[in-house]
């Protein structure tokens, strides 16, 4: 490829990986094989945890230089909507204090007819499950998108991209209104038998109150680190440094933010018991 010859990263192959791991079994050495790393997320079983989240692994073949996509416990494709969109203008990403940056994607992708005929066939040969971000501008959207991936052979779950502004609502998230947020997850969960995750930011409402209503909604798991939302000013300009007032906040510090929300307002509950 290209960018192979510019990258001194090693590239993978399935014959890479049979020779790793028969040198490693004629040495005695344990493979990562032998050991249970399994996980089940509902209905869901993945042979190990580790998935990349959406938007940042592209359609997966972007990065099958770089790693062997076999090796995954999931392959998480970028928000898929109705129809294709070319997503923000640029600049679309600046980084702030050398640690962490804010990004305005507006979810440039090749919807969901294009992502099933051209990108899936070469996801299928892998045999890892893929697991399809959703983003909508009504229940309606979800509802169509589910429809279109259930029975979709190579598809594993959905996730629900519950940050997206509700059009018909004026604009405001879904995950902003727990309400909302188990109307669209129910009307998923109606809509096909795939495992569901919903997912949502720290932002926007109390997400132990999102969890609950998305356990009712019947989801098989929650992701409740999407962006938290914030705000950089060029000094020189006096504006935004996007283009765009609320961005997302991604990586670095961020992180911690979203985990200490949750670990604040959930799990501590359970240390108490
Ligand atoms: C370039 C980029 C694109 C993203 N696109 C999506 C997307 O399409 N759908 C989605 O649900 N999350 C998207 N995200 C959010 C990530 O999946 C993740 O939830 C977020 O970056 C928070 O994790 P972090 O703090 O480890 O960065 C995107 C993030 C990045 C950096």
């Amino acid at each position: 490829m290209a960018h192979s010859q510019e990258c001194p990263a090693k590239s993978f192959s399935t014959r890479d990986a049979v020779t790793r791991e028969r040198e490693s079994r004629r040495s005695g050495i344990m493979d990562s094989k032998d050991v249970d790393l399994s996980v089940a997320l509902g209905r869901l079983r993945l042979r190990n945890p580790v998935m990349p989240a959406s938007g940042t692994f592209g359609y997966g073949k972007e990065y099958s230089d770089f790693l062997n996509l076999q090796d995954l416990g999931a392959i998480l494709v970028k928000g898929t909507t109705l129809h294709p969109k070319i997503g923000s203008f640029q600049p679309r990403f600046t980084e702030i204090a050398r640690c962490a940056s804010f990004l305005n994607i507006g979810l440039q992708n090749v919807g969901v007819e294009n992502f099933i005929s051209d990108k899936l066939p070469y996801l299928r040969q892998f045999g890892t499950p893929v697991i399809v971000n959703i983003s909508g501008e009504s229940v309606d959207d979800f509802i169509k998108l589910a429809e279109r991936l259930d029975h979709t052979p190579g598809v594993s779950a959905i996730e629900i991209n519950l940050t997206c502004p509700n059009v018909k609502e004026g604009g405001v998230q879904f995950s902003a209104n727990p309400d909302m947020t188990f109307r669209v997850v129910q009307s998923v969960r109606n809509a096909t038998g795939l495992a569901i995750i919903s997912k949502f930011s720290p932002s926007g409402a109390d997400s132990t109150v999102l969890a609950k209503a998305c356990e009712e909604a019947k989801a098989d798991a929650v992701c409740p680190n999407y962006n938290i939302v914030g705000m950089a000013i060029d000094i020189h300009t006096r504006r935004s440094k996007l283009g765009k007032n609320l961005m997302g906040a991604v990586g670095g510090p961020w992180k911690k933010l979203s985990l200490s929300d949750w670990y604040g307002r959930w799990l501590r509950r359970f240390e108490s018991l």
